[in-house]
C-alpha cells in the first residue's frame, strides 16, 4: 500500500544509504520493500513509535535488510522466486517431517550427513535439528539457553559441516528446519555478561530490576513454567546485585522486546540462519514474547505483532523462508499465531498442533473420542496459507491443555479427568502399561505434564518386560494408529526420532548432573542404530513399525486430498470409541475416509451413516493404506481393535 509518511521516511532512508549498496541489483528487493514497507512500518511504530530513535532505529531495520539481502547466497534468492511463483508449496501432501537432535540421531552434523540415506529410505524429506547454536557445558536446556546465535556447537560440528549437510538435503530435496530461540539467552551470552559487568545498553536488553518491586507485581499473575526445577520467574543475580526476568531456567534471561535494539539484533539472526540454508525457521516460545504487569505474560498482543513485524521483515529479504510458532498454549490461542489478517497467514505459517496432539493422548488413554471429537470441532479453522504441524511426540513434555470447557462438555470433570491421565500415562492407574513419568508438577494446583516415548507411554516398554507379547502388539498398534491420524489430518507430519523403530524410554540422563532434575531426556534418546537395524528382520517390531510408517508416509504421498486446504469434515460418528474424518480434493473429486477405532475390542458403524456421507453407496471399498476391503458384517463397518482405515470412496 502507498501512503506519504510511511514513503517519504523509507525515500529518507534510502538517500542515506550507502551509494555503493545501492548500485548492487536489488531490484527484487525493492519490489519487496515497497510492498511491505507501509506495513513494517506501521508495526514499528505501533511497538517503538513512542521513542526519539525512532527513525534511526527504523533506519538500522532496513539496513540490516539490505545487508543480509546481499549476503544472500544467489541459489538461495532463486529459491526465493521459485516460492513466490508457487506461494502454496508446502501445503503439499508431499510433505513429511523428522525431529531429532544432532547428537541423539547421529553423533555429529557430519553423523547426520552420513545417515541422510535413511530419510529417504522411510520417506522423509523435511529434517528438523534441535538447536545446534553454541551453548554452554552443563545445563543448558537442551540447547535452548544459546550463548552464541551465530556459532555452532563445536561438539556437534561447525559450518563446513553444516554447508556439507545442507548440500546433500537439497540434492534430496529434504527441506531443512532450524531453531531461533527467539525469548531469551544464556546468562553466558554476550549481551548478559555485558549487562553483567554494568553495561546500561545490554541491560536494556533484559528486564532487569533492582528489588522486587516490579518482579513482585509481575509473579502476582505470571504462571511457573518449571515450578519444580526453576520455581518463579526472577532470578537474583549476585554479580549485579540485581533481579533478572527468567521465565523458564534460572540461566535463561527473557529478552527485551520493548527494546527495538532486541527486535533489530533478532532479524538479524533470524536472516542469518535463513542465509545458511534454512528452509523454515521454528521460533521458539513465541508466546512469551512480550511481559506486562498484570498479565500472564503469554500470547499478548504486542507479541503478535512482533511476530507480523518478523515476518514481513523476513519476506523482504529471504521470501522462501517460513516459520513454526512454537506456541504450546490454549487451543483458541494457537490458532492466533498464524495471524490474525482475514484470509492469509501474517505471522507463522506453520504452527505445531498441540491441541490434537494432546487430544490424540486422550484417546489412547480413554479408549474413547468424545474429548478429541469435541476438542477438533471446537479448534477455529485456519488461515489460508498456514499450515499444522501434527505431531504424537517431540523433545517436550505432553501438557493436557484442552479447553476446560470441551472436556466439561463431554461430561468429564476437569481436574479428575487430568488427574486421571497423569496416573494413566505414569501407569498408577490400574491396567495401564504406560510407563511415562509427570514433568513440571506445581504443588500449588497439582498441575502436571508427561514426560516419556512414544513407545513407552503405549506401553511397549513395561509389555517387553512382561515379556507379554499380546501387549507388545497392542503397543504396536497404537503407534500406528497414532501415526495414521498425524499423517493423514491436514499439514505437515512431524515423526519424532526413534518412535519410527519403537524407541522406549532412556533412563541414562540420571547420571549425568546436568540432565537429571529435567526427566524430558527420558525421551530424547541416543539412537542405538543396531535397533535401528533391526528394521530389515522379518517380524522385528522395529520392521512392523518402521515397515508401516515407510507405506503410510508413500500412500500419504500419493493421495491429493491429504494436502492441506481446509479440505477436512469431522463425522459426529455414534460410535464413542471412534475417530473419524473425511478429506477431500474439491478439485479433482477425490475423496478419503479416515477412520480410527481407539478401543482394544472391535467396533461397529451402521454403513447407513457412512453411506450419506457418499462412502459404500456402490458396494465395497479399498483401504488404500492396505490395499485391501475393510470387513462389512450385518450392514456394518467393523473396525478392529486399535486399528485404523484409510477408505476411498
Ligand atoms: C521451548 C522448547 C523447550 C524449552 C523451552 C525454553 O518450549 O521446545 O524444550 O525448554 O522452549 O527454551
Amino acid at each position: 500500500m502507498y501512503e506519504q509518511v510511511s514513503h517519504s521516511l523509507l525515500n529518507e532512508i534510502l538517500n542515506k544509504m550507502d551509494k555503493n549498496l545501492c548500485e548492487q541489483d536489488l531490484r527484487y528487493f525493492f519490489t519487496r520493500l515497497g510492498a511491505n514497507f507501509y506495513a513494517i512500518h506501521n508495526l514499528f511504530q505501533r511497538l517503538y513509535g513512542h521513542r526519539s530513535d525512532f527513525n534511526d532505529q527504523m533506519f538500522k531495520l532496513v539496513e540490516t535488510l539490505t545487508q543480509k539481502y546481499l549476503e544472500r547466497p544467489s541459489e538461495l534468492k532463486t529459491k526465493d522466486l521459485q516460492r513466490e511463483d508457487n506461494h502454496s508449496w508446502f501445503l503439499h501432501q508431499n510433505w513429511v517431517g523428522m525431529a531429532l537432535y544432532t547428537e541423539g540421531f547421529a553423533g555429529s552434523l557430519k553423523g547426520v550427513t552420513k545417515r541422510v540415506n535413511y530419510f529417504d529410505e522411510l520417506g522423509i524429506n523435511l529434517i528438523h535439528i534441535m538447536p545446534i547454536l553454541d551453548c554452554p557445558e552443563g545445563k543448558n536446556d537442551g540447547g535452548y539457553a544459546v550463548r552464541n546465535f551465530c556459532k555452532i556447537d563445536p561438539k556437534i560440528g561447525d559450518f563446513d559441516d553444516l554447508d556439507q549437510l545442507v548440500k546433500q538435503l537439497q540434492k534430496r530435496d529434504i527441506l531443512l528446519t532450524l531453531d531461533v530461540v527467539v525469548n531469551h539467552t544464556s546468562d553466558t551470552h554476550r549481551w548478559a555478561r555485558k549487562a553483567i559487568s554494568g553495561d546500561k545498553t545490554y541491560q536494556d536488553y533484559y528486564y532487569i530490576f533492582p528489588d522486587r518491586d516490579i518482579p513482585d507485581m509481575f509473579e502476582a499473575t505470571m504462571p511457573e513454567i518449571f515450578p519444580e526445577t526453576a520455581p518463579g520467574n526472577f532470578t537474583w543475580n549476585e554479580e549485579m546485585q540485581q533481579w533478572v526476568m527468567t521465565v523458564f531456567n534460572d540461566y535463561q534471561w527473557d529478552l527485551n522486546y520493548s527494546n527495538p535494539s532486541v527486535f533489530i539484533e533478532m532479524v538479524d539472526i533470524i536472516l542469518f540462519w535463513a542465509n545458511k540454508g534454512a528452509d523454515i525457521l521454528r521460533l521458539d516460545a513465541v508466546a512469551f514474547l512480550w511481559k506486562k504487569i498484570g498479565r500472564t505474560c503469554q500470547n499478548e498482543r504486542e507479541a503478535h505483532l512482533i511476530l507480523q513485524l518478523l515476518k514481513d521483515c523476513c519476506q523482504v529479504t529471504a521470501p522462501g523462508v517460513l516459520f513454526i510458532a512454537e506456541a504450546i498454549v490454549a487451543p483458541v490461542e494457537i490458532i492466533k499465531y498464524f495471524g490474525e489478517d482475514a484470509i492469509n497467514a501474517r505471522e507463522c505459517e506453520i504452527a505445531y498442533n498441540a491441541t490434537y496432539m494432546a487430544l490424540l493422548w486422550d484417546a489412547i488413554a480413554t479408549k474413547n473420542t468424545k474429548l478429541l471429537n469435541r476438542g477438533i470441532q471446537s479448534l477455529p479453522d485456519k488461515l489460508e496459507r498456514s499450515t499444522w504441524l501434527n505431531y504424537a511426540r517431540c523433545h517436550d513434555d505432553i501438557g493436557l491443555g484442552f479447553d476446560d470447557s470441551d472436556i466439561r462438555f463431554v461430561e468429564y470433570e476437569p481436574y479428575a479427568h487430568r488427574k486421571f491421565l497423569l496416573d494413566y500415562f505414569s501407569g498408577k492407574y490400574e491396567g495401564s502399561l504406560s510407563t511415562g513419568q509427570l514433568f513440571g508438577y506445581n504443588e500449588k494446583n497439582q498441575d502436571a505434564r508427561i514426560s516419556g516415548t512414544m513407545a513407552s507411554l503405549v506401553g511397549l516398554e513395561k509389555a517387553f518386560e512382561l515379556n507379554n507379547q499380546k501387549q507388545i502388539d497392542k503397543a504396536i498398534k497404537r503407534i500406528l494408529l497414532l501415526h495414521s491420524f498425524i499423517m493423514s489430518f491436514g499439514g505437515i507430519p512431524l515423526l519424532y526420532y526413534g518412535d519410527e523403530v519403537g524407541t522406549i524410554n532412556d533412563y541414562s540422563y540420571q547420571d549425568d548432573d546436568a540432565k537429571a532434575s529435567d526427566n524430558r531426556w527420558m525421551h530424547r534418546p541416543v539412537l542405538d542404530w543396531n535397533k535401528v537395524d533391526q528394521r530389515i528382520r522379518n517380524s522385528s517390531v522395529e520392521q512392523i513399525i518402521f515397515d508401516n510408517l515407510k507405506q503410510m508416509i508413500a500412500v500419504r504421498k500419493e493421495l491429493s486430498a491429504f494436502s492441506d486446504f481446509n479440505n477436512r469434515e469431522i463425522l459426529d460418528v455414534s460410535n464413542e470409541h471412534m475417530f473419524a474424518f473425511i478429506r477431500m480434493n474439491l478439485t479433482t473429486d477425490e475423496r478419503v475416509l479416515i477412520i480410527g477405532n481407539f478401543d482394544e475390542t472391535p467396533q461397529h458403524l451402521d454403513l447407513n451413516e457412512l453411506r450419506a456421507k457418499g462412502f459404500f453407496q456402490y458396494g465395497q471399498v479399498i483401504d488404500l493404506f492396505s490395499n485391501k476391503s475393510p470387513a462389512i458384517f450385518h450392514e456394518e463397518l467393523v473396525v478392529p481393535p486399535l486399528h485404523f482405515y484409510w477408505l476411498a470412496a
